[in-house]
């Protein structure tokens, strides 16, 4: 890992420009980006239209060798799997709220040979997942409610982080602790302190008048700022 101490930080290209995607993706690839983080809203899981397989086909020449992470913010995610994989996306994080058959999903993206990820809203108690922790590759705490960015990090999720952390220490799992919503300059060592690792990061990455690569720095940096 680029920062030596187990950081990544994920660009979220739902905040990039979306008619010149290929430019921003690569800045961020440029920059440093240890995996892109691209979001599929259906419109019902939570209300926002985003896109769908295609845009992922058509940036993947810009992503060269960083790994793309999708998170599924869609009903019964097990549908998209199969899609997902022919990409050649790396990792899919699927929401517990959003499936019928939770295991049954992660053994397909498993199956699949992907890797797996469950989010949970940030009401969502650490029970809905503790009986899986083992099982997955990743696990979201989302620091704001799915659909929108832009909007502000909850701040109460933290003890939830703590939590999960512990857990992930306690059983000497290899399960990455991801946070999303809301990480900016201000807000991303403080989610680090709780005990996460992976970042995604969207409007503290993209958006008018911001250089992508430096943002990135900006933001490895203000992890070790006290
Ligand atoms: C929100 C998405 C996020 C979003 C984060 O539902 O899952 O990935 O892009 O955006 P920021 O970083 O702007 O909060
Ligand atoms: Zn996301």
């Amino acid at each position: 890992m680029k920062s030596g101490n187990g950081v990544e930080i994920l660009p979220s290209i739902l905040a990039a420009d979306f008619s010149k995607m290929g430019e921003e993706v690569l800045a961020a690839v440029q920059g440093g980006a240890d995996g892109l983080h691209i979001d599929i809203m259906d419109g019902q899981f939570v209300p926002p239209i985003t896109f769908g397989s295609q845009m992922i086909k058509d940036i993947k020449p810009y992503v060269a060798q960083v790994p793309m992470e999708v998170h599924l913010m869609v009903h019964e995610p097990i549908k998209m799997v199969q899609e997902l994989s022919e990409i050649g996306v790396k990792s899919v994080i699927i929401h517990s709220e959003a499936c019928l058959d939770l295991e049954a999903t992660l053994l397909s993206i498993k199956s699949h040979g992907m890797q797996s990820g469950v989010a949970i809203k940030p009401d969502t108690h650490v029970d809905a997942i503790e009986g899986i922790l083992d099982q997955l590759d990743i696990v979201l705490a989302m620091t704001v409610e799915p659909g929108y960015g832009g909007q502000k990090y909850i701040e109460t999720v933290e003890p939830k982080i703590k939590l999960l952390r512990e857990l992930i220490e306690k059983g000497n799992l290899l399960t990455k602790l991801e946070v999303d919503g809301g990480i900016n300059e201000s807000t991303i060592r403080s989610a680090y302190r709780a005990g996460a690792t992976r970042f995604v990061c969207g409007s503290a990455i993209f958006g008018e008048s911001k250089d992508i690569k430096n943002q990135i720095i900006k933001l490895r940096e203000a992890i070790h700022i006290s």
